[in-house]
């Protein structure tokens, strides 16, 4: 079934780059996401990632009680592909121009491969995007608070692994948590994660993150080594698909709550996951920090503590959908689709 409101697939007048934009839903408001710009085998598999992500962003915006839609913009680069500094500036104005052409039914944001500098650019030719550097009026890098909404959720999950105790009394000192993906949350995360105390497990596919893994005392291991390492919890926060049917069983860990989107392939993952007894943290919730501030800085324009006190009802939101689960006896995975189609009328 075709669930998506609009794809618009465009080759960039610049550059011939392939420009996807999926909006999956204006139900609730105009559709926000990021623009991802990342390497395919085929531009095809680009447009799939769109439709989930942008798919993921409705669901995200919808629980996180936004008054947002879902959308998504892909940039699928060629496998090999490499910009100039000059390319990448056409690119991104190619991106602009895609969603100039929108009306204002999407803004973009920064996602996996783009950054606030990049957003400056974009607003060159479009004022619909968000997280522009706070000189030009936007609220800049998104990464910090979405890192602040995953401690938020970790949180609540630490709660939850100790029984039901009180938030706040279950704290990570100690616990031996495992970060998969150092990049723009990923770096916040193993930081902040040192700050509380937590013995901290790191893994990433570029070898040049492992000197931040040594600056905050994380153990280094290599991905495969993570995803069974004997943890508290596991933290993907590099790319979506991670748990699968054939991953589950290997896995070691009490909980996994991280930032990466769309972590499970599908309803059987989540399945499986419960019958193991590991905890799964929706990353719908857990990664929605990014968009929360965004949003209640640039459309809500709520001074940045309050912003970031939004952020921080991540933890009180996932405990509530934790304890439903629990309640229900289902994976968290039922408990969120369940949530969204009520706020979305579905
Ligand atoms: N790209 C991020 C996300 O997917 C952050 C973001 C989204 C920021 C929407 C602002 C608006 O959540």
């Amino acid at each position: 079934m075709f669930a998506h409101e609009e794809v618009v697939i465009r080759a960039g007048v610049r550059t011939g780059l392939p420009i996807i934009i999926a909006v999956h839903s204006t139900v609730l408001g105009p559709a926000g996401g990021g623009c991802r710009v990342s390497h395919y085998a085929d531009w095809r598999d680009g447009l799939t990632d769109a439709l989930r992500l942008s798919q993921a962003m409705t669901d995200k915006c919808a629980i996180a009680g936004l008054d947002a839609g879902g959308g998504k913009t892909v940039v699928a680069l060629p496998e090999g592909y490499t910009f100039t500094a000059e390319s990448r500036r056409e690119m991104l104005h190619d991106v602009g121009d895609v969603v100039h052409s929108m009306r204002g039914r999407y803004s973009t944001a920064p996602d996996v491969g783009t950054g606030p500098e990049d957003m400056a650019v974009i607003k060159e030719r479009t004022p619909h995007v968000f997280c522009t550097p706070a000189e030009l009026g936007g609220s800049g890098d998104s990464s910090p608070a979405t890192a602040t909404g995953v401690m938020a959720a970790l949180a609540a999950v630490c709660a939850c692994l100790d029984k039901g105790a009180a938030l706040k009394t279950a704290p990570l000192k100690g616990r031996r948590v495992g970060v998969l993906g150092l990049g723009h949350v990923g770096s916040h995360l193993v930081r902040r994660l040192a700050a509380e105390g937590a013995n901290i497990f790191a893994a990433d596919v570029d070898q040049a993150r492992r000197q931040l893994a040594g600056e905050v005392g994380a153990t280094w291991l290599t991905p495969d080594e993570l995803v069974e390492a004997e943890l508290d919890i596991l933290v993907p926060a590099a790319m979506g698909g991670l748990l699968t049917k054939e991953l589950v069983p290997r896995l070691r860990c009490a909980a996994v709550a991280g930032p990466a989107n769309n972590q499970i392939t599908s309803p059987e993952v989540a399945r499986l996951l419960h019958e193991r007894g590991i905890l799964w943290a929706p990353d719908d919730i857990v990664s929605a920090g990014g968009a929360i501030y965004a949003h209640s800085v640039e459309l809500r324009h709520l001074p940045v503590q309050e912003a970031n006190a939004r952020v921080a009802e991540i933890a009180e939101r996932l405990g509530e959908v934790l304890d439903l689960a629990e309640q229900d006896g289902v994976s968290p995975y039922f408990t969120v689709r369940e949530l969204t189609r009520t706020r979305l009328g579905r």
